[in-house]
């Protein structure tokens, strides 16, 4: 019997197969557009998330084949609207746009400071979808009045495949309408803000069945066969990487990067600098703070500068981020006195700003594209730096960290986030984190295992280690001016508006 992980990333949908005793067998991934039609904005089209779903789904499976469940997973926060005819009334607005300042004002001023982080264990976040559905009433009020059903990224996919409306707990907290404490859609926040309970999808805990596959658009041997609730992609990677107890901790590096650790108990910050969310493990909780451009940066690095190290991939059939690790490499530890900012989304952890912007400090006439892009890679490991800081500042423990997503197929990355970090990190023998725990917690719904934490000790092992090597105290001085560098500049991104 054979399980599917379905990953609606932010830059494209991965599709996992795995076996039940946990082999990843076969992967597809399809990139999509990211549409950003003003700075800070950041849009999709749920129509391509379905498309990159059946093709991925087409290439994956064989008539015939045994299927077990589905699970999925995806980039959390995202606002889908549908109509009465269950069409997305306008693109979706994803979890890095940063447009809704003025909400997020609206939002503490309708629940108070005080309440909004007893019910959902944050401040009002640019990120978060009620901010982003306030948007859409303020100024889109003929969009807002059509709208009957309010989903995340993957429950779009979710109701496609199933037609049905659902979501997990997991994945709702970064909706900032749930009681974060008592797992479930808080009254009292959809009461202060005027939305009505019935826009809202049904919620699950992450290893429960939401429904059946019945899309006549997807292979026939998917029909029929139950799909998981899931879990927003962080928690998802969690499973994924067997971060499912006290003491452990990952960090991926994605679009966004983030830094994760297990809690038994709802631990929030005051200061909302981390997000305290429902762990996919049932009864649990998790801390995390987020980079909201790791990966991100690279991308646009590549993208905006490294044309021709993409052809030279294209042509030799390499990876262009292999090339650009070789690259990096060629510049020493600290970049020769250059740093990289990477708030090109603004930022979450530890500033909390929507309006801070990507910054290269220290360029001098002696820096070449080797140094920059070795800066980019040191910028986002101190942001992942300032993140463990304030877990560790909670009293979070994060002694065994594991490492995944995209960044973690850089073993170039890998030893600079052991270094800066000062730890030993681990590589799981399966590094496709979200995808991976998604199909883990199908294997779950469908029964195979009778808890998540029981199908993470079967199924997970790691298998490479990286050790702070001796050289590692060299980032500390570049680390150092890095911290100094947001508080000096805060003042004057103001002006940028
Ligand atoms: C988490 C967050 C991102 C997205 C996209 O709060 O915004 O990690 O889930 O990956």
């Amino acid at each position: 019997m054979y399980f599917i992980g379905i990953d609606i990333g932010t830059s494209g949908t991965k599709v996992l197969l795995m076996d039940e005793k946990g082999a990843a067998l076969r992967t597809h991934t399809e990139e999509y557009p990211l549409y950003q039609p003003e700075n800070g904005w950041a849009e999709q089209n749920p129509a391509d998330w379905w498309e990159a779903v059946k093709r991925g789904l087409r290439e994956i499976c064989e008539d015939g084949m045994d299927i077990g469940g589905i699970g999925l997973t995806g980039q959390m926060h995202g606002l889908v609207m549908l109509d009465q005819q269950n069409s997305p009334i306008r693109p979706a607005i994803i979890w890095c746009d940063q447009r809704t300042g003025k909400e997020c004002a609206e939002l503490t001023e309708a629940v108070g400071k005080e309440r909004l982080f007893d019910i959902t264990a944050a401040p009002a976040m640019s990120s978060f979808t009620a901010a982003k559905l306030l948007w859409v009433r303020n100024n889109e009020p003929e969009h807002f009045k059509r709208c009957r059903h309010i989903l995340l990224p993957k429950d779009y996919i979710r109701f496609m495949l199933t037609a049905s409306y659902a979501t997990d707990v997991s994945d709702a907290g970064g909706m900032q309408l749930m009681d974060i404490q008592n797992r479930c859609w808080s009254r009292e926040m959809l009461g202060a803000l005027d939305i009505d309970p019935a826009l809202l999808p049904a919620l699950y805990e992450s290893s429960a069945v939401s429904g059946y596959v019945q899309s006549k658009e997807v292979p026939q041997c998917l029909q029929g066969v139950p799909v998981a609730a899931g879990a927003g992609d962080n928690a998802a990677a969690a499973v994924g990487t067997g971060v499912v107890e006290t003491g452990k901790a990952f960090t991926t590096i994605g679009t966004s990067g983030v830094v994760f650790a297990h809690t038994d108990q709802p631990l929030i910050d005051k200061k909302g600098r981390v997000h305290t969310f429902c762990s996919a493990v049932k009864g649990k909780w998790h801390v995390m703070g987020v980079t909201q451009a790791a990966g991100l940066s690279l991308k646009w690095f590549r993208d905006t500068f490294c044309e021709k190290e993409t052809d030279d991939a294209n042509r030799s059939g390499q990876d262009v981020y292999k090339l650009l690790d070789e690259k990096a490499a060629g510049s020493p530890i600290g970049a020769n006195r250059l740093l990289y900012l990477p708030y090109l989304m603004g930022e979450r952890t530890p500033w909390l700003d929507p309006d801070a912007r990507g910054v290269f400090f220290g360029l001098s006439a002696i820096h070449t594209k080797s140094d920059l892009l070795r800066a980019v890679m040191e910028g986002v490991s101190f942001s992942l730096s300032d993140c463990i800081c304030i877990l560790k500042e909670m009293g979070t423990d994060v002694g065994h960290m594991t490492i995944c997503g995209g960044g973690s197929k850089s073993p170039f990355w890998s030893q600079m986030l052991a270094d800066i970090y000062g730890m030993q990190v681990y590589t799981p023998a399966c590094t496709e984190g979200p995808a991976y725990g998604a199909a883990i917690l199908a294997c779950v719904a469908a029964g195979v295992y009778p808890s998540v934490e029981e199908a993470c000790h079967a199924l997970i092992s790691h298998t490479r280690t990286y050790t702070p090597g001796a050289d590692a105290h060299k980032y500390a001085k570049n680390y150092s001016v890095y911290r100094k560098l947001y508080p000096a500049l805060k003042p004057v991104y103001e002006l940028l508006k």
